[in-house]
């Protein structure tokens, strides 16, 4: 059985005093007992979220990228190592606004995702098309072929540290969300590729999160979906009473 996890990707949002509240809230609020909670912080505060955690189960923290390379002259970087020496369990690579605005290229990610499990990383794989792919009905293809670049090479072992974050591009901090339906299908696709590459029973154990506008409007329609084992959650992991809203949805 794959693991529910449900993931807060603050991006560059929160200062400090905030992020500390935020979290301090968050953990004051009861979640169900199959569900594990991640923080996705921006880099300066992943001590300190850390720490308020310290004494709290089922909730982690995560770094949002992490450079290629594990350490040298690469002003204002973030290496693996780095990350790893700090205590975080998990770092989010591939997301679909770092491809768009810094350039990551397939290749890259799967740069990235080696080096993160070389530093005993767990990746949050994102993964999601365009608008445009999807109506021109190429969606799983597209897809499909982000995980060839970025995820054929690993092996048994390594893939099991890997979570599937399935974020159509369209979908994310536009309020359109995908419909159970658009998820579930995306999702089957997935798991039919971790199938196909890795037999049925790594398959069934690899998470795979929806993110894309993910509210608590909407989360358990899309979290009720056979295949979908959790979400990356954006705006809506902002505030408290939202982002465990959210992890409640799970509990049938
Ligand atoms: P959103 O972001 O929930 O604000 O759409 C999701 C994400 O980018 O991970």
């Amino acid at each position: 059985m794959a693991r529910k996890i449900v993931a807060g990707n603050w991006k560059m949002n929160k200062t400090l005093p905030e992020a500390k509240s935020l979290v301090q809230e968050v953990l004051k609020l009861s979640f169900p007992p199959d569900v594990e909670l991640v923080f996705g912080v921006p880099f300066p505060y992943l001590t300190i979220v850390n720490e308020l955690i310290a004494s709290s189960v089922r909730v982690d923290v995560a770094a949002q990228n992490c450079h290629q390379e594990a350490a040298g002259a690469y002003t204002g970087e973030v290496s693996a190592p780095m990350l790893q020496s700090l205590g975080s369990r998990y770092v989010i690579l591939g997301h679909s606004e770092r491809r768009a605005y810094f350039n990551e290229s397939d290749s890259l990610v799967k740069e990235k995702i080696n080096i993160a499990l070389d530093n005993h990383l767990e990746v949050i794989y994102c993964c999601g098309e365009s608008l445009q792919t999807r109506e021109l009905g190429e969606h799983v293809q597209f897809v499909t072929a982000q995980l060839d670049a970025s995820l054929s090479h690993l092996s048994e072992t390594e893939i099991q540290k890997i979570i599937i974050a399935y974020e159509p591009i369209w979908a994310i901090g536009t309020g359109k969300t995908a419909t159970p339906d658009q998820a579930q299908e995306m999702h089957a696709e997935i798991r039919k590729w971790l199938q196909a590459q890795y037999g049925l029973v790594s398959a069934a154990q690899i998470s795979i999160l929806y993110g894309g506008s993910c509210k608590p409007a909407n989360a358990r329609e899309i979290l009720d979906q056979e295949d979908v084992d959790g979400g990356l959650i954006g705006g809506a992991s902002l505030v408290a009473a939202d982002f465990i809203a959210i992890a409640r949805a799970f509990a049938k």
